[in-house]
């Protein structure tokens, strides 16, 4: 069976070693496509492909209808809006996810933002600290999870609103739950988002949210841009110039709000939340094995579009 690993990011040597170990040990073949520029070039590497493993790579209708004899996609990380599900489960191809993997990297890299905010981005003058503000999650999952912990460290309050209704995961770890989306962003210093980017969620932070926040407050986004309602973001940021808006996701008008907002807003080039060799090894070789595991015993766990 040959397992494609299609990367327009791609994943660091050291996983690619961790991936093929785990494919060649099954006695299967591994192909790679790393930092493709054009969608042909996937249309034509997912010809023979039996598995397939992604990233934020887009595959859509096309993709799955080019890919005769696929079985499997596993989407290495947490967040699969990349993946058409319908047009998957039409041609019963197998579609997971590797939960939790990447989920560490995702929120170290929200306290290097909001460092990066607090501290005037590094130019040296007066900043504030992390220590005795309240942080407000959006959604408890994995991510969310993970920089409760170390929110702690820091010396911060943790608060929590889960729009899928489970408060009681929140208050058993600990953490304060607040009751709507509104509580939250109206008591937050800081508000983190780690909803997932779907039908219910798109847009969903609009502006009867975000004129909720604080004074002085930041928001920061290492989840999806797509959550947002960007020209809902761009008229609370101009009416407010209190408030920050830090992200590893470029909005869609990136030069507009870095010309408008200068140091309000802060996106890197590229998407970097999982962008760390450990992720890269949890999250590849978690989707090696859970192809594997399929290929070899029919084992669905993790699978997303039952
Ligand atoms: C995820 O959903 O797992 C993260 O957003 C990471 O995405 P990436 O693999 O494109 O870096």
């Amino acid at each position: 069976m040959k397992v494609l690993v299609a990367t327009e990011k791609p994943f660091a040597p050291v996983a690619i070693q961790g991936i093929s170990d785990v494919v060649k040990q099954n006695g299967d073949e591994l192909a790679l496509l790393e930092k493709y520029t054009e969608k042909q070039q996937l249309l034509d590497a997912v010809k023979d492909a039996d598995a397939l493993i992604v990233r934020s790579d887009i595959v859509d209708a096309e993709v799955l209808a080019a890919a005769a004899q696929l079985k499997i996609v596993v989407r290495a990380g947490a967040g699969y809006d990349n993946i058409d599900l319908k047009a998957a489960s039409e041609k019963g191809i197998v579609v997971m996810n590797t939960p939790g993997q990447n989920s560490n990297a995702v929120a170290e890299l929200v306290f290097g933002l909001l460092l990066f905010a607090v501290r005037s981005q590094f130019n040296g003058k007066t900043g504030t600290e992390l220590k005795g503000k309240t942080i407000g999650l959006m959604a408890f999952g994995a991510v969310a999870q993970n920089v409760a912990r170390i929110a702690t460290g820091f010396g911060m309050e943790v608060v929590a609103y889960s729009p899928t209704n489970h408060p009681e995961k929140i208050s058993k770890a600990g953490f304060r739950v607040a009751k709507t989306a509104e509580e939250l962003f109206e008591q937050c210093d800081i508000v983190s988002l780690h909803i997932p980017a779907n039908a219910q969620t798109k847009e969903s932070i609009n502006y009867a949210l975000l004129s909720r926040m604080k004074k002085g407050a930041i928001l920061v986004n290492t989840a999806r841009k797509e959550v947002i309602n960007e020209a809902d973001l761009k008229k609370v940021l101009e009416e407010r110039e209190d408030l920050k808006y830090y992200s590893d996701l470029k909005v869609s008008d990136h030069e507009g709000f870095v010309g408008t907002f200068g140091m309000r807003y802060f996106a890197p080039p590229k998407k970097m939340g999982a962008q760390t060799s450990e992720a890269n090894i949890n999250a590849g070789i978690a989707a090696a094995r859970q192809i594997e595991a399929f290929l070899k015993t029919g084992d669905t766990t993790f699978q997303v579009n039952k």
